[in-house]
């Protein structure tokens, strides 16, 4: 049986696209290996979110050549964000590329395989999108699973790749994904994450439209306490009171928002077209926490855009204490082709964009801090999952409902089972303590 290396970078939109190829190419007979000496496929799921997200791929892509060299018959695929930007080139700056295939077109991959020695692209102009209902996903993880419920974005921040290589959006019938959730269930996971580029803004245009939050009501119902819910990540614009109600109301759906904000200027989130501007944002969260107190609120943020003056990023700092943020991704802008903010005059050296991205993860390590620290001496409720455990085998791991990561010491804990966990412990990054039985 053919052997398949897959290897995966960048989100979760791309972890669930590489389990639907894994799915999909084990149906064509090929089997799994770790090792890429080994393979007769070497996939590359690929993302160009930023800069080095996409030399990264072009890096391990040059690692191959002497294997192909040395080893008849290999092929070597890439497909994902970076396929879909780069298109035809890569096959002209790769020669030993057999194909490239654009992540709205996964069914095209057997047919390409099976086409022979031609070499294959199968990247749409403009992204197109079919959903391979009928194809197995081949998951990862045996308790939490990813449900994508819409695909591409239709937003146009002026710094983002996405709408180029993932196309506009289109919400999935809402029967499917509910079906989808049902076997889940049955096949007894415990935690579902809906997924979608501004996952909130789901359903509005499909007939008759739908809105995310009568979506999430059909879900919570369907798994009846027995499944977690979360969905990432969410746009601020489209956070409504009824959302922050069902944050508040719906048994399944877990205290915890990513809720991307990019910038505390509103000169500059003005620049990247956000949509929003910061008192919007600010709102957004008040309300949040006044439906769900306990909600953890996490975010992404772009120091260095272009433009941005020491005022700008001060603002951005100063929002970052002003939400209390639990956790953050914060990232260097990076010039990203086709987009706007790759044309504008204004842009930074990497030394102010290196500063700033320094003193912004430092002030974010000590709010995190400040937010596990008060955990301390209370009881969470933790869905063990040995995936939280990074190699540690002494202890076991999950997480709360707010997603925070905890370490503890218990007898007879089984994974996929929620416990009560004393937390005793505190770091930026996790928490720690002992199973306590009630
Ligand atoms: N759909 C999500 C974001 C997807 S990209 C949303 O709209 O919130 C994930 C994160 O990467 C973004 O939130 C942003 O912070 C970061 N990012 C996107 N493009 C970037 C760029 N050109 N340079 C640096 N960071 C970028
Ligand atoms: Fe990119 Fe903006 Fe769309 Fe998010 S909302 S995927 S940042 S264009
Ligand atoms: Fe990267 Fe594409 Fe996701 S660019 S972040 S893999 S949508």
């Amino acid at each position: 049986m053919p052997k398949l290396k897959l290897i995966t970078f960048g989100c979760q939109a791309n972890e669930l696209d590489s389990e639907r190829i894994t799915g999909l190419l084990l149906r064509e007979g090929y089997t799994l290996t770790e090792r890429e000496e080994d393979a007769d496929l070497i996939l590359l799921n690929t993302c160009a979110i930023r800069e080095k997200a996409e030399h990264k791929v072009y890096s391990r892509l040059g690692t191959f050549q002497v294997l192909k060299r040395q080893r008849a018959g290999l092929k070597i695929g890439i497909c994902g964000c970076v396929a879909q930007q780069e298109g035809q080139a890569l096959l002209k700056r790769f020669p030993y590329l057999d194909f490239v295939v654009g992540p709205g077109q996964l069914t095209a991959i057997a047919p390409l395989l099976q086409a022979g020695t031609a070499r294959g692209l199968a990247t749409a102009r403009a992204p197109g999108y079919s959903y391979p209902v009928d194809a197995p996903v081949q998951r990862q993880n045996s308790i939490r699973a990813w449900v994508s419920i819409m695909e591409g974005c239709d937003r146009f921040c002026t710094f983002c790749v996405v709408p180029f290589t993932r196309g506009r959006e289109r919400s999935r019938p809402p029967e499917e994904i509910v079906e989808e959730i049902r076997g889940l269930k049955r096949q007894g996971y415990r935690e579902v994450t809906l997924l979608g580029q501004t996952v909130n803004s789901y359903g509005r245009k499909l007939t008759p439209p739908i809105s995310f939050v009568e979506l999430l009501r059909r879900i919570d119902h369907l798994v009846d306490g027995h499944m977690r819910v979360r969905f990432t990540s969410p746009h601020p614009s489209d956070v409504t009171d009824e959302l922050a109600a069902a944050l508040a109301e719906l048994p399944s759906l877990c205290e915890q928002i990513h809720l991307p904000v990019q910038s505390g200027s509103d000169r500059i989130l003005h620049r990247m077209k956000r949509g929003h501007d910061r008192d919007e944002y600010l709102e957004k969260v008040a309300l949040l926490r006044a439906k769900a107190p306990e909600i953890a609120i996490t975010t992404d943020i772009i120091v260095g855009f272009p433009g941005e003056t020491e005022e700008d990023f001060q603002a951005t700092l100063d929002l970052m204490q002003e939400v209390g943020y639990d956790g953050a991704f914060i990232f260097k802008y990076s010039p990203r082709p086709h987009t706007e903010a790759e044309e504008m005059p204004d842009q930074l050296s990497e030394e102010v964009r290196g500063r700033r991205l320094e003193q912004a993860l430092v002030l974010m390590n000590r709010l995190s801090l400040e937010r596990n620290r008060a955990y301390l001496g209370r009881t969470v409720e933790v869905l063990v999952n040995r995936e939280d455990a990074k190699g540690d085998s002494v202890r076991h791991s999950g997480r709360t409902r707010q997603n925070k990561i905890v370490h503890f010491s218990g007898e007879g804990v089984e994974d996929g089972s929620v416990v009560s966990v004393a937390i005793t412990w505190a770091s930026a990054l996790y928490l720690q303590g002992e199973m306590v039985c009630l």
